[in-house]
């Protein structure tokens, strides 16, 4: 596994050691160019698997913002696809092995918490892990991190702090929540989200979790940003569409772009 992870890392090194990667979700993949952008398709990289859902490119670019070198995945790998957990990890693997200090994630997701407006833009607190799996399970990667890896900060505070900043100099409102991720791809039932909320989760999607895990494993700092697409089953008075999920994300997107642009060269790497 890590001899695969480090020949991805090796094909990615072409374009530059990027301290900073970013993953872009659902209806996002076109919000952050680069200066002196270098694209690659995830066919290109050795080992890395090729997305399939709707509004997923599937590419990594490698480029600037302000001078700070910084890659971006855009279109990422969902468990509701058929891959395996590995194969969802192994692309953030792959930019912990590349030198990258900071992983920054955006995604689509469904309010659950009172207040919640499809449009807000949500920066990820904590997580619930309903997927059913740990993308860790198996014989630990020792190069990268430990057995039990903690997880009791794993959206780094300090990065908040300075997201939050930013998202108020610029004045785009910024909530904070705790994202709870499922399976998919069906929707959820309005009687899953009534136990969902209950749970403490404020926010619900089909992503991001097994990425975040894998980046807190190796040592990786995480930021999470979440779009609010739609209001959850049973909130919303209507059935939920993907279509709704896109246009939303569509919407949103310039300012989520404007956020990310302001933001990613004042992280600390
Ligand atoms: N549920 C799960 N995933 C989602 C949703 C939702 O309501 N909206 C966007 N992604």
């Amino acid at each position: 596994m890590t001899e695969s992870l480090r020949e991805a890392a090796g094909f990615l090194r072409k374009l530059g050691e990027p301290k900073v990667a970013v993953v872009l979700g659902s209806g996002l993949g076109d919000v952050l160019p680069l200066e002196d952008e270098q694209a690659v398709s995830f066919a290109d990289v050795p080992g890395f698997p090729r997305p399939t859902a709707p509004g997923h490119k599937g590419e990594i670019a490698v480029g600037k913002l302000e001078n700070v070198e910084v890659l971006v995945q855009r279109g990422r790998l969902h468990y509701y696809e058929g891959y395996s957990p590995e194969e969802i990890v192994f692309p953030v693997r792959t930019y912990a092995l590349l030198g990258a200090k900071v992983l920054v994630l955006t995604n689509a997701s469904g309010g659950i918490a009172e207040g919640l407006a499809p449009g807000d833009l949500v920066l990820i607190r904590d997580h619930i892990n309903m997927l059913g799996f740990n993308p860790l399970r198996g014989p630990n990667l020792d190069e990268l991190g430990p057995r039990f890896p903690d997880m009791t900060r794993v959206y780094d505070p300090e990065l908040r702090r300075i997201a939050h900043d930013v998202a108020r100099g610029l004045g785009i409102e910024l909530r904070e929540g705790v994202y709870l991720a499922t399976m998919g791809p069906s929707y959820e039932t309005p009687a899953e989200i009534k136990a969902f909320r209950a749970l403490g989760a404020d926010l619900v999607g089909m992503s991001t979790v097994p990425e975040v895990i894998a980046a807190r494993h190796a040592g990786v700092r995480v930021l999470a940003i979440s779009c609010v697409t739609n209001l959850a089953a049973g909130i919303a008075k209507h059935p939920l569409s993907h279509e709704e999920v896109l246009e939303i994300g569509k919407r949103k997107a310039a300012e989520l772009g404007r956020l990310l642009r302001a933001l990613i060269p004042r992280l600390p790497v």
